[in-house]
């Protein structure tokens, strides 16, 4: 069995739980989220090691702006450190590094930061890092229909909307995974997960590691996907 995994080509993380993770050790939510960064570096390497061609991440959705202030801060600071110094590494070990979202609302310093990585891996051709940031599934679908009508045409197929979806290019998304132990997927990619597995773990997110990426994957493996067809 061991040698038998299936390596999904996409795989999504819904990283929930860093404030709960803190709570329990009677730390601060942001030690949570500093924890969630160490979290996913690790989960990086495992998936890439495994050979998974694209890893998404929901870190900032567009509900979380309703979060006090200064987590809100917090967060932005984070992620704007997480692009600065350990995106720029995964970028030079090859990773391709995106995101998914309306950047524009974003404090200009995490803005700046993240565009230098954008361009900076652009021409890579290793694992894609696609990373949800003010992120929402209807408003990823709505701003697609917008430009679909922007651009004249008055009947719409799927492919065209796939085209002007923030994951345009990426391998179809094939196994989303939630940690700690909610089981709805908070407006995370609505549209690619319609043939998604899906994985509900009751671990915090900091106690994410390559183990469970191997948990996950064993999980995966015994999953009997059809797509309405029979076997
Ligand atoms: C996930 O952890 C990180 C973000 C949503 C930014 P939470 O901050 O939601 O942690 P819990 O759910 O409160 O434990
Ligand atoms: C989903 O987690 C968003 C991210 C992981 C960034 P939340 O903690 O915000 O979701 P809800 O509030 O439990 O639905
Ligand atoms: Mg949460």
């Amino acid at each position: 069995m061991a040698n038998n995994l299936k390596i999904p080509r996409h795989i999504a993380f819904i990283m929930d739980g860093n404030g709960r993770w803190a709570q329990q050790r009677g730390l601060q939510r942001s030690d949570g989220h500093r924890a969630g960064a160490e979290a996913l570096k690790k989960m990086l390497i495992a998936c890439s090691k495994k050979g998974i061609e694209a890893v998404s991440v929901y870190a900032f959705s567009c509900e979380n702006w309703s979060r006090p202030q200064a987590e809100i801060k917090f967060l932005f600071s984070l992620i704007s450190q997480f692009a600065k110094k350990e995106l720029k590494t995964y970028a030079d070990q090859g990773f391709r590094v995106r995101f998914s979202g309306d950047l524009s609302q974003l404090p200009k310093n995490t803005l700046n930061a993240i565009n230098k990585v954008i361009d900076y891996s652009k021409n890579n051709t290793g694992m894609i890092v696609n990373i949800a940031l003010n992120y929402g599934s209807r408003q990823e679908i709505v701003r697609a229909v917008n430009l679909i009508l922007q651009s004249g045409i008055r009947s719409v197929d799927e492919q065209m909307v796939e085209d002007c979806l923030y994951t345009v290019g990426l391998p179809p998304l094939d196994l989303v995974v939630r940690s700690s132990g909610e089981k709805r997927l908070s407006n995370f990619m609505l549209w690619q997960c319609a043939y998604s597995e899906l994985i509900f773990l009751d671990k915090f997110w900091p106690d994410f590691d390559e183990n469970t990426l191997e948990e996950i994957l064993k999980e995966y493996s015994l999953r009997d996907r059809r797509f309405g067809g029979i076997k």
